[in-house]
């Protein structure tokens, strides 16, 4: 059970801060102000309120399910975790409200605003890379994804 809830609140989580990257970057490049505006203020509402949960249900399942396991990939995940989460609550959470209340306001142009939106973005990427790493290594512990090194060697 908490295996599925970890799985499932995992994939949400990448999946809402895929959208989020890739939303922006594509209204920011492509929409009005309008649009923007509007993308901003369904980041911060519902948005956070589905990324934050989810974030602390992966992280509150992944360390209940880890009591069994040792070895390096649930180290490694160990030590990700905090980084995702301090990420998510102290970079990505402030810059996603302040940006709607500036984009609210129609303040678009200020380089006060671009520079924390390049902050949200690399955030995100960061978060996502670290994520990916998370479920790659998560998908080998639970044996539904092979490591290369336990890949038989290919004839040469
Ligand atoms: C955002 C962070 C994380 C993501 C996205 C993530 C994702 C995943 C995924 C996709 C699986 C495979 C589940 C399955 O095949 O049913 C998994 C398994 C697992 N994860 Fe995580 N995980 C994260 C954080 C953590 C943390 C912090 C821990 C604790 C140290 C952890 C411990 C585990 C364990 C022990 C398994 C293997 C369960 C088993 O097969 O018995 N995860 N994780």
């Amino acid at each position: 059970m908490s295996k599925r809830v970890h799985l499932l609140a995992g994939v949400v989580a990448l999946l809402c801060i895929a959208t989020f990257f890739l939303s922006t970057i594509l209204v920011e490049l492509l929409g009005s102000n309008d649009a923007v505006a509007w993308l901003k203020g369904l980041i911060v509402m519902p948005g956070l309120f589905v990324l934050v949960p989810a974030i602390a249900i992966t992280g509150g399942s992944g360390f209940f399910l880890s009591k069994s396991r040792r070895g390096r990939l649930v180290d490694a995940k160990k030590k990700r975790m905090p980084f995702i989460a301090a990420n998510c609550l102290f970079v990505l959470v402030p810059c996603a409200v302040m940006l709607n209340q500036w984009s609210a306001a129609g303040s678009f142009d200020s380089s006060f605003y671009r520079l924390v939106q390049a902050i949200e973005l690399l955030a995100g990427a960061v978060n996502l890379l670290l994520m990916g790493l998370n479920i790659r290594d998560g998908l080998r512990m639970s044996g539904r994804l092979r490591s290369a090194s336990a890949l038989p060697n290919r004839p040469s």
